[in-house]
């Protein structure tokens, strides 16, 4: 399944970076920003980033049952990814004041209204 068209990014894409990021010994939160840099791409529109945020979801928990990941890293993994995800969901007070300022969501930069 494709997840990201713009850059051609599919969930078996995913899957195979999340094995080698989670693999390393001071694994960074795989954000869908850190998923695409690890596979060499770079969103575009960002369209793409709350399918990509739930695939990286599904993909951990597969990994876990497939017995490629443990349940520990599954676990924790999938709490920093709530942790991100809830953060960058919650829009500063200062950001909401103005109109110029932008937002940063992963690789992704928007106008906020
Ligand atoms: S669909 Fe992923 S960046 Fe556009």
């Amino acid at each position: 399944m494709i997840v990201c068209s713009c850059t051609e990014i599919s969930d078996r894409d995913i899957e195979g970076a999340l094995l080698e990021i989670l693999g390393a010994p001071d694994a960074p939160i795989p954000t869908p920003g850190i998923v695409y840099r690890h596979l060499a791409k770079r969103m575009n529109c960002c369209s793409c980033a709350p399918l990509a945020v739930e695939t990286i979801y599904n993909k951990v928990d597969a990994l876990e049952k497939k017995g490629l990941i443990s349940p520990s890293l599954s676990a924790s993994t999938r709490s920093k990814l709530l942790e991100f995800t809830s953060r960058r969901a919650t829009p500063r007070i200062a950001q909401r004041n103005s109109e110029s300022q932008t937002q940063a969501s992963g690789d992704c930069v928007r106008k906020i209204a």
